[in-house]
């Protein structure tokens, strides 16, 4: 809301998983400071998105939507120009590639111009006029109203605006809690905002989420809450919000997603795939493959190349060369995945790649863990990381089975040749997730696409075409006889 820079209050320190080497020792970064707002400033911007909604006649969500259109469009102008800053902050702050980091920004702009296109399809259908029992209506796609837009750390710019842009495009004003790590990616669009959007339309919070948050939602003046991260947080916000039945929620959450590989699978390209799934982002994507059942017929062959591939891959910096593992920003995570490697050993299962395992707080390297079974925790949880975790098995019952059991339905990769095999697995898994991948990684792309997942996976669709739909409600202006002039 442009008052960054008169901020007195809190701040807090954006710490890099990246360390240096000085003179004597290797010393984690400090990348920069923000502002950690309290209670009385969220509620601040609170007020501001309510006035721009409900008070800024003409200014937009009253605008037509082709001036809408045409702020985005400035704002995506002016967020380009932005494109070095945001990629080196990106690999400083969660260390993704600086492959990955560019990645993240061009898809950000192909979506905002997919999300333009997608909306002028959509305005054609939507926004049209119906005779219906000497009534004439006009159906027209309003805004919902406030929105809080909450993306995760591990896509902090993509994801945010996967929500935010479809949001905003439709009317709504929105307030944007900046993830962390992932907060300092935001100064630079501050000024692209200002400048792009009328006062209150766009508003971004920083701080810690448990302060800034639930005076938000205990408010009750929240229309929508888009939140992408774990399950537990999305369920504590939307309870605090004194009406559910107000509040549209679209949840993009947890997954436990399955590779199967079936008998007579091309092992190159399933072990390529499943390296990708598995690691790429060094496993922190909720679309991950996070367990591989492996038919017993090819499991030695299977665990051999993809101990070689995995020994491939270059571990590093974000900003070196043809990098692959990256150093994990999320704190304490290496502390966890080293938690899950014991208890399954302590159930039976081993490493069996050299070197798997946690280095320091920053650094896990990928641990191959083998054969899992349903008594370990990484049978069953979200691991989101470089924990790979292998089931033999000989009945195909036992990964559908566990695609019924899971608490998770988001995807699933089959790897096979048989294409009857597979016929007979694609209808029964596709009841199960919300998309049956064959013979490549799991993944949320093409951005087109529908990108959801059942039970506790997500909750609404995120695409271009469904976001728009998610964030507005088709409405009605009738009239008896008289006809209206269209908009
Ligand atoms: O972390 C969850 C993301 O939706 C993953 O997206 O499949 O494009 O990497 P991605």
């Amino acid at each position: 809301n442009g008052k960054l820079e008169t901020w007195e209050g809190e701040t807090e320190e954006s710490l890099s998983p990246i360390y240096l080497k000085t003179e004597q020792e290797l010393v984690r970064q400090t990348i920069g400071t923000f502002p950690s707002l309290n209670q009385e400033a969220a509620l601040s911007t609170l007020e501001a998105a309510v006035t721009a909604y409900n008070h800024g006649r003409g200014k937009w969500p009253t605008m037509s939507v082709s001036q809408r259109i045409e702020c985005v469009q400035e704002f995506a102008y002016r967020m380009k120009e932005k494109r070095d800053t945001v990629v080196t902050l990106l690999m400083w702050e969660i260390g993704k590639s600086y492959t990955d980091s560019c990645k993240e920004f061009d898809r950000t702009v192909n979506y905002i111009q997919d999300t333009i296109d997608a909306l002028k399809n959509l305005d054609r259908v939507s926004s049209r006029f119906e005779i219906s029992q000497g009534v004439i209506g006009q159906i027209r796609r309003a805004p919902l109203g406030i929105v809080l837009s909450m993306g995760p750390a591990n896509y902090p710019l993509n994801e945010t605006f996967t929500t935010l842009i479809p949001a905003l495009i439709m009317g709504n004003t929105v307030i944007v809690k900046a993830p962390r790590p992932g907060v300092l990616l935001n100064y630079p669009l501050l000024e692209a905002f200002k400048d792009a959007f009328p006062p209150g339309v766009v508003n971004t919070i920083y701080g810690k989420g448990r302060t800034i948050t639930p005076p938000l939602m205990e408010s009750g003046k929240i229309d929508a809450l888009a939140f992408i991260g774990g399950s537990r947080a999305a369920n504590n916000l939307k309870k605090q919000h004194p009406k559910s039945h107000r509040l549209r929620s679209i949840l993009g959450l947890e997954a436990k997603n399955p590779g199967i590989v079936l008998p007579h699978a091309d092992l190159d390209l399933t072990v390529k795939e499943c390296i990708l799934g598995t690691l790429s982002y060094n496993g922190q994507r909720c679309t991950a493959i996070k367990i591989i059942f492996v038919h017993r017929s090819v499991i030695d062959t299977f665990l051999e190349k993809f101990t070689v591939a995995v020994s491939e891959l270059k571990f590093g910096m974000p900003w070196e060369d043809n990098v692959f593992l990256t150093p994990i920003a999320e704190p304490g995570k290496p502390n966890y995945l080293q938690e899950l490697v014991e208890d399954a050993k302590n159930h039976g299962a081993e490493v069996i790649n050299e070197g798997g395992g946690m280095i320091n707080e920053t650094f896990f390297y990928p641990a191959i863990v083998y054969p899992v079974n349903d008594k370990m925790k990484i049978y069953s949880v979200e691991q989101f990381g470089p924990v790979v975790p292998i089931v033999p098995f000989e009945d195909i019952e036992t990964p559908i089975n566990y695609l019924v059991n899971s608490d998770y339905g988001q995807q699933v990769s089959i790897f096979g040749q048989n294409t009857e095999a597979i016929a007979q697995l694609v209808d029964p898994l596709v009841n199960q997730v919300c998309r049956v991948n064959l013979n490549s990684q799991c993944q949320r792309g093409p951005d087109t696409f529908p990108f959801t997942g059942r039970k506790d996976s997500a909750e609404g669709t995120l695409s271009v075409h469904d976001a728009l739909r998610a964030f507005s409600i088709r409405t009605l202006v009738a009239a008896k006889e008289v006809p209206l002039n269209k908009r």
